[in-house]
């Protein structure tokens, strides 16, 4: 159910804004309330009049309308919803959206707005496989923004695959997962994930064997709950999860430039293997082989953005939890290196090349806390990062 739920939706221009009209009842039926705003190639394909009736609202699509200005204003009404669904949304919208462009009511909206967005693309095959548009899905993904379809099938300019707006059922769905009262709905989460890279010259760099997997899992399983999940990747082999805002880094400099500008937040989980060292003064020219001798590297030590984090006098999250990959003496390990870095939750875990949890799919983790260490049974890395989130939700309730 939906009920007072306020769905402010952007009906954008393709031949799909027909089904966009069902979508419209059924949310009605289902208790929402719905603000339309027809954009103006929206209006050749469904008129004003049909969107209004259906919706029992008012249609806005005139961003120069000062009735509506005095009223309620752009920036209000990009504000006075919970949810604001962009169906269908055509590769001319995604690209306003992606490049930041405000040159209507539509995309004005979209760019003042706080609110969680969700939108359904719906286009011609060869319009959602142009790169332009590939680039495009990729930054608002990183942007946070949720998506629903394209499905592949027929099209109705007669071609086939993908492109094709979801079903209104499926539309349904996602609106209803991105308005799920999960645990940690309204809730700021920031996770570290993948390895650093830090440079020695242009072409070479140090770094390790993390691939992201647990970090990955664990921000997908966060959001999964309502959390509004911040992600710093190095540079990890798997992709990001869908539904998070992903700021991409190489180096433990980076990493902590980013941590700091996404606070404040009401958790930070680092599960990130950032490098210790970093080459004290990497070359910006590529250092040539010399015949008289092997280059002597010096390092100096990174920042530890877990230490930084948790000892932060002023916005330090309410929950800090760090994660310990040790090879000997796991728990004492561990449980030292929380009182040292200042975290409240250790996630420690094996790491010895036997147990095949480096860069592997499953994880087998002790928790430690302040009241002790917990085993937790060798299961997936999924069900770990599931059973970390329901922790964490429990521990911010
Ligand atoms: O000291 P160690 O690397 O074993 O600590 C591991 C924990 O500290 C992990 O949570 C990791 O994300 C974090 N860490 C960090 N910054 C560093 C080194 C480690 O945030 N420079």
């Amino acid at each position: 159910m939906l009920s007072a739920k306020r769905i402010l939706l952007i009906i954008g221009g393709g031949i799909a804004a027909y089904k966009t009209l069902d979508l419209i009842r059924r949310l009605r039926e289902r208790g929402a309330s719905v603000t339309p705003v027809l954009t103006r190639a929206g209006a050749e394909f469904v008129t004003p009049l049909s969107v209004s009736a259906l919706a029992g609202h008012k249609v806005f699509s005139d961003l120069f309308d000062l009735t509506d200005e005095a009223e309620m204003g752009h920036i209000q009404l990009s504000r006075s919803a919970d949810l604001i669904v962009v169906a269908p949304a055509t590769a001319d919208l995604m690209a306003k959206m992606a490049t930041g462009r405000a040159d209507d009511l539509a995309s004005t909206v979209l760019l003042a707005t706080d609110t969680p967005v969700l939108i359904a693309p719906a286009m011609n095959v060869r319009m959602w496989q142009h790169p332009a548009t590939q680039r495009n899905i990729a930054t608002l993904k990183g942007d946070g923004i949720t998506f629903v379809g394209p499905n592949a099938g027929d099209m109705a300019c007669g071609e086939h695959g993908p492109g094709r707006m979801a079903e209104v059922p499926e539309i349904l769905s996602a609106i209803e997962a991105a308005l799920g009262d999960g645990p940690l709905r309204g809730r700021r989460v920031l996770v570290t994930s993948g390895p650093t890279h830090e440079p020695i010259d242009p072409v070479r760099y140090i770094a390790n064997r993390s691939s992201g997997a647990q970090g990955t899992a664990i921000a997908r399983a966060l959001a999964a709950l309502g959390a509004h999940v911040i992600f710093v990747t190095g540079p990890a082999t798997v992709p990001p999860p869908d539904g998070v805002t992903v700021i991409r880094v190489e180096t433990a400099h980076e990493m902590l430039e980013a941590v700091e500008s996404a606070l404040p937040v009401d958790a930070a989980i680092c599960a990130a293997a950032v490098a210790d060292w970093r080459v004290a003064s990497a070359s910006d020219r590529k250092i040539k082989k010399t015949k008289g001798g092997l280059p002597v590297l010096e390092f100096a030590e990174n920042p530890d953005i877990l230490a930084t984090l948790s000892q932060r006098t002023t916005g330090r999250p309410r929950l800090v939890v760090g994660f310990a990959a040790e090879t000997d003496d796991v728990i004492a390990n561990a449980t030292s290196k929380r009182t040292r870095k200042g975290c409240d939750w250790i996630v420690a875990n094996d790491v010895r090349p036997a147990t095949g949890i480096m860069g592997g799919t499953e994880n087998a983790v002790t928790l430690i806390t302040a009241d002790g260490a917990e085993d937790w049974p060798r299961t997936g890395k999924d069900q770990v990062a599931a059973q970390l989130a329901a922790r964490i939700a429990t521990a911010l309730s």
